[in-house]
């Protein structure tokens, strides 16, 4: 399948965050010169930036296996207790979406992630016994869009904290090249260049643009990817030049037109854009902010002087 035969499979071949990749590098080979398991880390950002890859290369790297599991899946006891207890010793158990876990969950988690100790009760009424069963020594990796979301006891639990951030044109040019050879897909330079500026920073979408490009390329072109068949492609797809997709420009276009630039509640912007406010604040936002078009503020969010000049709209001068 396409997303197996281009995710990358060891730190090695990770592009981009090098903050993330050079310490990742120093404790996994801590770790591993000790004999001991990684400490459990936490791994955070927006999504399609790489968290399920980089828990994946760690498992890889520690020699273990992995097991995944997510935050809402988990809702009894037993369902953790079932995954914990069939871990190895280095065993990676990866929970994707952390911040969706149940409180009765959290609390078999603590002395598993710190003592290796599992605590449950099993039974009802007179029948209920409590069991204590001792772990392998295994590395929990969690990920989460919102580290914000965790609650303190769970996140001081943590020994390492990684936070993802968007990816520069440059990464994402190299990784959409790696991407198009490991699939045959022949492709300029400045083909990758056109699709990454327009990836919006984020890996699964450069690579998600690259299939569709590629699909152009071999109906109404000869199969190469140039830069002319990428922006036609891309135009195509309604992804502007600044890598905005339609929903970041309906956010944009709300804020600036309805909310007169803000300050607006994110509650009223989703009502407004029959939109989840968890998507907006998870998907659409951190990139908007990032790329300075708009900011957070205590009364709400307000459009910068650049998300007016994006739209051609006259910057306006405010008081105060
Ligand atoms: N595919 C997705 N994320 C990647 C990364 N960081 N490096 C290489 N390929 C990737």
């Amino acid at each position: 399948q396409f997303d197996r035969a281009i995710r990358p499979t060891s730190l090695e071949d990770y592009i981009g965050q090098p903050i993330v990749r050079e310490q990742m590098e120093i404790f996994i080979h801590a770790a591993k010169s000790r004999q001991e398991a990684l400490d459990h880390t936490l791994i955070f950002g927006p999504p399609g930036l790489g968290k399920t890859t980089l828990a994946n290369i760690i498992a890889r790297e520690m020699g273990g296996n992995m097991k995944s599991t997510s935050g809402p899946v988990l809702e009894r006891a037993g369902d953790l207790a079932a995954l914990l207890t069939n871990l190895e010793a280095g065993d990676v158990l990866f929970i994707d979406e952390i911040h969706r876990l149940s409180p009765v969950i959290e609390e078999i988690l603590y002395p598993a992630m710190e003592d290796y100790q599992l605590d449950i009760m099993i039974g009802e009424g007179p029948a209920a016994r409590s069991i204590k069963l001792d772990l392998p020594p295994f590395t929990l990796v969690a990920a989460t869009t919102r580290a914000g979301l965790l609650t303190s006891p769970l996140r001081d639990r943590f020994g390492i904290v990684q936070r993802l951030e968007f990816y520069s044109i440059a990464d994402l040019t190299t990784i959409v090249t790696r991407s198009a050879n490991l699939l045959n897909v022949p492709i300029h330079p400045d083909g990758a260049v056109e699709i990454a500026r327009r990836a919006r920073g984020t890996p699964r979408i450069v690579n998600r643009l690259l299939r569709r490009v590629r699909d152009y390329a071999e109906v109404k072109g000869d199969g190469v990817v140039t830069s002319d068949i990428a922006a036609r492609a891309l135009d195509m797809l309604a992804v502007d030049k600044q890598g905005l997709d339609t929903l970041d420009r309906r956010y944009l276009q709300m804020l600036l037109e309805r909310f007169d630039g803000g300050p607006a509640g994110v509650e009223s912007l989703a009502a407004s854009l029959a939109e989840d406010s968890g998507t907006l604040e998870d998907v659409v936002e951190p990139y908007l902010i990032q790329q300075g078009f708009v900011m957070r503020t205590a009364r709400g969010r307000i459009a910068t002087p650049q998300a007016y000049l994006q739209f051609g709209l006259e910057v306006p001068v405010r008081n105060g």
